[in-house]
């Protein structure tokens, strides 16, 4: 038996009263959120909303970046924001704000979310318009800032490092794979298989069947001559974190503790083979795989590269202040 009910016609107010009363999951996470619809910052979470005929909503017509802030300061702060620009350029989206204001703005709303740690995500959108694809039909790009708060894996997955599946779902190709577009359906679904499967983390194909990339992060490998090898460029979004994980692996190859780093195409096969297998991302750092779909990578224990380059980039965090950007001094 259905217990569906004709829905009552609400007023402005009983509306409004019904906003703050519905539970939200994950509402206790959200610290503040800029919305130039709005044209303020708003810390109530129900009041954190997106309208319905903003074409972001209806057609993923817009793009996006998720930054992290520790200690007071956004790291890789200008990467981001360089990719932002690079993936609005794509989709002929002007940026509506400079780089200037779009960080005055990514301070204000961390601030106002009071916290020195936290994820700030930003969203450039088409705006509102009609229910069309025709972005034209859009006056005005939307901006939206999120402050919320992270959740950093747990230090258990570091030090037993994670499960890997290969993904039956197809990678995002070329273009659409290079633009950190909202339109992330492949990588919900990439991320339900491995959710299904059991698995930490699933990695998709690209349309050549090498290895491409995860839900939200990119992967790379140690092999056997001691090369960290990751795929090239053409059908995975470029990583802030990546990018930099290999401009600090170049220390681990002057000490000799790492043959080099090269890109090129990755066969699934040589997830097998690979002395080490390991996934790069904002929130990760760098993650060590241990298992593939539950075998053992190498001895199945946690690589010296990977903790190595993790340690890398956790000290460029804490102590590389050219690599972010202060939010509170
Ligand atoms: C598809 C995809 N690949 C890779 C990454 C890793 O990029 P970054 O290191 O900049 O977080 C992300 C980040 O969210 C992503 O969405």
């Amino acid at each position: 038996m259905s217990n569906y009910q004709e829905p009552p016609l609400l007023s402005p107010d009983q509306a409004l009263a019904r906003l703050k009363a519905l539970p939200r999951p994950w509402s206790g996470d959200y610290l503040a959120m800029y919305s130039n619809w709005l044209g303020g910052i708003v810390t109530d979470p129900w009041l954190m909303s997106v309208p319905i005929d903003d074409h972001l909503v209806h057609r993923g017509d817009g793009v996006f970046e998720a930054t992290k802030c520790l200690n007071g300061r956004i790291y890789l702060f200008e990467r981001h924001l360089e990719r932002l620009k690079r993936s609005a350029t794509s989709i002929h989206l002007e940026l509506p704000l400079t780089r200037r204001e779009l960080t005055s703005l990514a301070t204000a709303v961390i601030r106002a979310g009071g916290r020195r740690e936290c994820m700030l995500r930003i969203f450039l959108s088409r705006g509102p318009g009609g229910f069309s694809t025709n972005p034209y039909e859009c006056p005005q790009a939307g901006v939206y800032l999120v402050a919320s708060l992270i959740h950093p894996p747990s230090e258990d997955i570091y030090e037993l490092g994670a499960n890997l599946g290969v993904s039956q779902v197809p990678a995002k190709s070329g273009f659409f794979a290079g633009v950190k577009s909202c339109n992330y359906l492949p990588n919900v679904l990439l991320k339900r298989e491995a959710i299904t499967h059991g698995w930490d983390f699933a990695i998709c194909l690209d349309p050549d069947g090498y290895l491409a990339e995860g839900s939200t992060e990119n992967m790379g490998l140690v092999d056997q001559d001691g090369f960290l090898l990751l795929p090239p460029p053409e059908h995975i979004l470029e990583g802030t974190t990546a990018k930099r994980t290999v401009e600090l692996a170049r220390r681990l190859v002057e000490r000799g503790e790492l043959a080099g780093v090269a890109r090129r195409h990755l066969q699934v096969d040589e997830l097998k083979t690979a002395a080490e297998v390991m996934l790069f991302g904002t929130t990760l750092d760098v993650l060590p795989v241990s298992r593939i779909d539950g075998r053992p990578v190498a001895d199945g224990k946690v690589g010296p590269v990977a903790q190595k380059l993790r340690r890398l980039i956790l000290d460029d965090i804490a102590n590389n202040h050219e690599m972010s950007t202060a939010v509170w001094e």
